[in-house]
């Protein structure tokens, strides 16, 4: 099987690692890819929200699977212009993403199937949006409705940092996205980020992971896209999974179908455990990051294959997989002012390559390799450190001595990744 794949953060360097081990694949193809990434696949500069120029090299590569990973491609539209190709595709098309592109739209399908979510109310004035905060109590959680690349969230504690947040997101802080806001009630509990491998009728379970989105240790900082993950988490007992996939997945992909929008891919649910059960605080139409390096990182089986199968809607023909027993954590390092204005540019030394994710390795996001064969940062988030042990204090052990390893005085990464699991004995 000849496989393009899409995108070029950690998470894809996780999806090219196990696509690269996937008996099945005859050739991979990256675009963009990272320097990580051009370590192990031939990379194409095209980038991920160029659809024409990806379906064009789609078709002169001769490519029977394109895998998408991040959302900018889906909303862009190019599952449904690879379909017009007949090129099957894992990720699904633009109006199944809006389950991601839109919180208004994943809200109506919330209500219609009974799904447990926060309570809430959709805005596009500024002003009514204020008016509705005097009728609710603070904290307050004021979304942008479209994407914000995970970061068009604002948690505000009082009445008036909830103002300055509303004025922002519909002035345009977030583009487009912040045009229709959602304001939410304010949910407490741990999260758990759970992935279901969906062929438009069918979903089955991959696995859950925790991630850490504040930027500093303690929970503290900005929401970022992620800090850190770890899989398995002890939530995800099997009779919680089957729970979330009866209450929560498969009504939602019986929603879609109904709605003439089958949802073909991976529909990652944000769950919030909150001390009324399950809620649901966001669904994406992909793969978390950095939540699929470790699920990767654990993952055992024909991922081509088992993608292939979801892509032309026949699961129930897909190949056995699973996840090892083993735990996997995953430290994100990401350059200095992230996730706000992240400096990029300076030099990172003392990596080391991966061709396989084992005991310890090292995933790129943002690095760019220059001309003088120097590593530089390139983004916010620039490389993930993975560490594979028999449980959590081990995996986390492993990860840190990677890096440790790394000599970047410009990043910073939290020193804390799967504390609460930690706190309760591991
Ligand atoms: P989202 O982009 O919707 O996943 O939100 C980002 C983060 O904001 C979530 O992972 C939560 O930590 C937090 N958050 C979102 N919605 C709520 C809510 N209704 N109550 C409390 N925290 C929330
Ligand atoms: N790690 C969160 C996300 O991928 O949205």
């Amino acid at each position: 099987m000849r496989v393009l794949l899409v995108g070029s953060g950690g998470r894809e360097h996780a999806l090219a690692l196990a696509l690269n081990n996937s008996p099945s694949v005859t050739f991979l193809l990256v675009a963009p890819g990272n320097p990580g990434i051009a370590a192990i696949a031939p990379i194409n500069p095209v980038s991920a929200d160029d659809v024409g120029a990806l379906v064009q090299l789609a078709v002169a590569q001769r490519i029977d699977l394109v895998v998408v990973g991040p959302e900018v491609a889906l909303a862009a539209g190019l599952a449904d212009a690879l379909a017009q190709k007949t090129i099957a595709c894992f990720g699904p098309t633009k109006a199944a993403a809006q389950l991601e592109s839109s919180k208004a739209f994943t809200k109506t399908i919330c209500e219609a199937k009974n799904i447990p979510t926060a309570g809430f109310a959709t805005f596009t004035s500024a002003d009514q949006a204020i008016a509705y905060l005097g009728t609710v109590k603070a904290p307050f959680v004021i979304k942008a409705d479209g994407l914000a690349a995970g970061k068009g969230v604002v948690i505000a504690p009082d009445l008036q940092s909830a103002k300055v947040a509303i004025h922002e997101m519909v002035d345009g802080r977030f583009g487009g996205a912040g045009a229709r806001l959602v304001i939410e009630e304010f949910m407490t509990g741990e999260e758990v980020s759970f992935f279901a491998l969906c062929d438009g009728k069918r979903a089955v379970y991959l696995g859950s992971a925790q991630d850490h989105k504040r930027a500093f240790d303690g929970e503290r900082g900005p929401n970022t896209g992620g800090m850190g993950a770890y899989s398995p988490t002890n939530h995800a007992t099997p009779e919680f999974v089957q729970d979330i996939m009866a209450r929560f997945i498969e009504p939602t992909l019986a929603a879609m179908e109904k709605l003439g929008m089958p949802f073909c891919g991976v529909l990652y649910a944000g769950l919030m455990l909150t001390p009324s059960g399950p809620k649901l605080v966001e669904y994406n139409a992909r793969f978390g990051d950095p939540e699929c390096q470790v699920l990767m990182a654990r993952f055992e089986g024909d991922l081509a294959q088992l993608l292939m199968a979801c892509a032309q809607g026949r699961l129930d023909a897909a190949p056995q997989f699973r996840l090892s027993d083993q735990t996997a954590a995953l430290v994100v390092m990401a350059a200095q002012g992230y996730p706000e204005d992240p400096i990029t540019g300076s030099e990172i030394r003392g990596e080391v390559g991966a061709s396989a994710i084992q005991r310890g390795v090292l995933l790129h996001a943002g690095t760019r390799r220059d001309e003088d064969g120097k590593l530089r940062s390139a983004g916010g988030r620039v490389l993930n450190a993975i560490g594979l042990g028999p449980n959590l204090q081990a995996a986390v052990d492993t990860a840190y001595q990677v890096v440790d390893a790394l000599d970047w005085p410009m990043g910073f990464h939290r020193r804390d990744i799967g504390w609460r699991e930690l706190s309760r004995g591991g």
